[in-house]
């Protein structure tokens, strides 16, 4: 397992749909041991695979919120199999957006359907932080960014930020 560094923003990675995985292979184990790994150091509560440059349909997420008990989701080519009507505002970051938050409107419960590391289909509900959360990470594999959702000033006001960070970055 290591910790990989991520891809951030204004990066063009983050834009490219993400392929679907045929069978799970040590290599995809491996993978989500490294996602996993990097997403505790970060921290985030979750991560796509093409956060560390990967561009495959694969997330993992852990909304525990608790170091002694943590409850590691790996989710493999995951969909969004229903919505509800009802929508939530939560403030959302991004772990390629580092250190920037912003509040989204969503559905506030999703029925999602996703293969485990066991090769295993699941079907599961989610609602609060996960169901957020499992959204935000699918829409990675998507090439969609929460800041998507923002009016184009803030989205416009964020890119310039993001862009002038990486040249300077470049130029240091
Ligand atoms: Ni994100």
């Amino acid at each position: 397992m290591s910790i990989k560094p991520l891809v951030i923003l204004p990066d063009s990675k983050l834009r490219l749909i993400s392929e679907p995985i045929k069978e799970v292979t040590g290599e995809i184990r491996r993978l989500a041991d490294d996602m996993l790994e990097t997403m505790y150091d970060a921290p985030g509560v979750g991560l796509a695979a093409i956060q560390i440059g990967m561009p495959v349909r694969m997330v993992t997420m852990d909304v525990s919120k608790s170091e002694e008990e943590r409850q590691p989701l790996v989710l493999i080519n995951p969909e969004i199999t229903w919505v509800s009507e009802e929508k939530r505002v939560y403030e959302e970051g991004c772990l390629s957006i580092p250190e920037y938050y912003e509040e989204v409107e969503r559905p506030d419960r999703v029925r999602f359907r996703f293969m485990n590391l066991k090769g295993e289909t699941i079907e599961q509900d989610a609602d609060g932080l996960l169901a957020t959360c499992v959204q935000h990470e699918i829409d990675h594999l998507n090439g969609v960014l929460f800041i998507d959702y923002l009016s184009k000033l803030k989205r416009d006001r964020v890119m310039t930020k993001f862009k002038k960070a990486a040249k300077r970055e470049a130029g240091a």
